[in-house]
This record gives structure tokens, sequence and C-alpha cells, in this order.
């Protein structure tokens, strides 16, 4: 009675321009190992749940792509958004879609955009979360070791004194506290019951749509006006007109910062958001000079700590830069400090 979810809506802004609205970077072959992110996905889920068990939430405009890349999901578990309107509402419209065929189902939500490193770990982990939220009302989120103070994760305030009677890798979260300021980040740095959110949820149908309806009812009342039509053949076009009225919010927000049964289990398995060029070059294989050079046909002189990325079998050849990001596509050059990388996403919507 296993589910996966992918959330597969977002439009990696901060990895332009690899990425871009026309083709966003969970549908890149970003580590150049023959598999999308979003391919690695389904993947590590392999032990978890059978493929006729997996949705994916995406944008309408991504509809071709995934079903070429994942022919292994059914065709009507690829639910279609008519606009963006964050994971709220992408994770309300599958969870009451889910629970209208299986009361009773226990869900594991993904975003579609990560590199785990341990995969049978990973697995290990999320087996015995699902388990856990098999029979309690529970909210399980996955808690990484904080080493650096990032602002763009949500951070967990675990209550370590007691670990859950029926799973004693699982513990009572204190606080839920999403995107917090550098000073605050520093902070939450210094305490070891802190850990950063993964971004995967388990939970089971029934907790998921209450924990909706409680905190977000103007949300869940949008999606008990589709209940009747999903299923049918209404569904899309209902779904277009109502969708783009739910309030544009993350589940982090809208549910995880506000709910009080909120566990955390806290695992390691080799984790990393690509959210940025910074985490894909440190997580790729560095030359001796700590450059990363993705591509065909790269010549690094003289240049260290950079990141370059080309898409064709354009020659480029870099000299004299240290700590840089380069990264061409089609008819664009980004030529961009690391340090700067969160102004990526200004830069890509001038
Ligand atoms: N279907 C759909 N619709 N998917 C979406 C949408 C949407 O409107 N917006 C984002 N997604 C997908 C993205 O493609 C990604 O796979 C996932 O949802 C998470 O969205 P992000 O936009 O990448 O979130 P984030 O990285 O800023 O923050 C979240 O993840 C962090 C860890 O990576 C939060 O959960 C943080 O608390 C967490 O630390
Ligand atoms: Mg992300």
């Amino acid at each position: 009675n296993n589910h996966v979810v992918i959330m597969a809506g977002g439009i990696g802004s901060r990895f332009w321009p690899m990425s871009s609205p026309e083709m966003p970077k969970q549908f890149i072959d970003v580590l150049g190992c023959g598999r999308t992110l979003i391919q690695l996905t389904v993947d590590r889920f392999k032990d978890v749940c059978l493929p006729e068990n997996i949705w994916v939430v995406t944008s309408a405009k991504y509809a071709e792509i995934v079903k070429e890349q994942l022919p292994e999901v059914p065709v009507d578990h690829i639910l279609l958004e008519p606009c963006r309107r964050n994971t709220a509402p992408c994770i309300a419209y599958v969870s009451w879609k889910i629970k209208a065929r299986n009361p009773k189902a226990n869900i594991v939500v993904t975003p579609s955009d990560h590199v785990v490193m341990n995969v049978r770990e990973f697995a290990r982990v999320v087996t015995s979360a699902m388990k856990f939220t098999a029979d309690s009302d529970a909210i399980v989120t996955l808690g990484m070791k904080a080493n650096r103070p990032e602002t763009g994760y949500g951070y967990i305030e675990a209550d370590l004194s007691m670990a859950c009677p029926s799973n004693k890798e699982i513990y009572r979260v204190d606080a839920f506290r999403e995107k917090p300021d550098l000073a605050t980040a520093e902070r939450y740095l210094q305490r070891n019951n802190y850990f950063w959110n993964a971004g995967i949820f388990v939970w089971n149908v029934n907790t998921i749509v209450n924990a909706i309806r409680v905190y977000q009812p103007a949300m869940a009342r949008v999606f008990e006006r589709l209940l009747p039509y999903y299923y049918t053949d209404k569904e899309q076009e209902m779904v277009d007109e109502l969708f783009p009225t739910c309030e544009n919010i993350s589940v982090d927000y809208a549910v995880m910062e506000k709910a009080d049964e909120i566990y955390v289990f806290p695992a390691s398995f080799g984790w990393s958001d690509l959210g940025t060029w910074g985490s894909l070059h440190e997580n790729s294989k560095r030359d001796a000079h700590n450059n990363v050079c993705i591509g065909l046909n790269i010549k690094m002189y003289e240049s260290r700590n950079c990141i370059v990325h080309t898409t064709q079998e354009k020659k480029v050849v870099v000299q004299g830069l240290d700590g840089y990001i380069v990264a061409e596509k089609d008819n664009t050059l980004l030529v961009c400090r690391l340090t700067e990388e969160q102004r990526i996403k200004d830069f890509s919507a001038e």
C-alpha cells in the first residue's frame, strides 16, 4: 500500500542557463551519468513501492517529457497542473486523488531534483518511516545533518531526549522553521538538535488530507469540489478551472510550520539538493585544482575552484579564473562568481 509522489513542477531557476522553464533541471542529466534527476529519483524508490504506485505531479507543459523519461509510470498517475502554485496545492491535488481510491494509502513525497549517494540506506530509512506512519497520524520528515548555515533550507528542531517507542530512530519535533535568515541559520548550526529538512515527507493519506483541512481550509475546499470529477473525463477541465484559485504556497509554510504531530528521522545517506551550481560543484568529481568540468571539450589553464558546464561540442577555454561558474547553453553564456550564485534566478529573468 506504499505510494511515492514525485513533485516535478519546479523550474530550477538558480541553475540557469542549464535549467530553464522549457527544460528544468529535474529532466536533465545533470551529473552526466546517463539518467536524468527525475529518472534517478524513480530508480531509488524501486525497493520501496511498485512502479504502478508512483505518482508524478508536474506542470501541464512537461507532460510529454515525463511520459518519455518515465515510461514505467502509469499515464493516469501523471497529474498536470495548469499553473505553478508551489508544493502545497501539488500535494493536496494528489493526496485527495489517492484517497478517493485508496483511503488507507501510505505515502512518501519527494522532490525530483536531489542526489542520494547511498540508495540502499535511503530505501531502508524510507521503508522504516513508512512502517511508522502506516498506523500513526504522524508527519515524518527526514533530517539531514547541517554543516553550513544554509538559508535555502527548512530547519527541524528535534526533541532528542526521547525516541518514539515504536521506532527508536524517530523523534518528536519541537519546531519547524522554513528558510531562516543567515543569523538564525548560524545559531541553529551551533546546536546538535537542529536538522535540515530534506524535503521528503512520509505520512498516511488521512494525515495529510486532515492537516490541509485544518491549516489550509480554503485549499481543502478546492479539492473537495474537485473530488467528484476525479477519475472522470472531466477531471482535467475542472482542475484547469479550479487549481489556479489555490494560494501559491509551499507545503513547508502551509503545513509544516503549523502542524503539531511532526516527527523527524535523522538520517545520513549522502543527500544533496542540487539546487545551485555550487552544490553541483561540491557533489561532483573535482580535479587537482578543485575544478569541475562537465562537457566534451573544456580546457582549463591556471584556474581553480571553478565549475564549467557546456552542453554542445563547443570548445571552451578558461584561463586565470578562480571561483567562477562558466555555463553555456544554446545562445546563452553565463560567467558568474560562485559566491553570487543566488542572483542567477534574477539574471535569468532579465
Ligand atoms: N508539481 C509541482 N508544482 N512541483 C513543484 C512546484 C509546483 O508548483 N514547485 C516546486 N516543485 C517541486 C520542485 O520541482 C522540487 O522537486 C520540489 O517540488 C521542491 O521544490 P523546491 O522549489 O526545490 O523547494 P526548495 O528547495 O526551495 O525547498 C524545499 O526543499 C528543501 C530541501 O531541498 C523545502 O522543503 C525546504 O524545507 C527543504 O530544506
Ligand atoms: Mg529544491
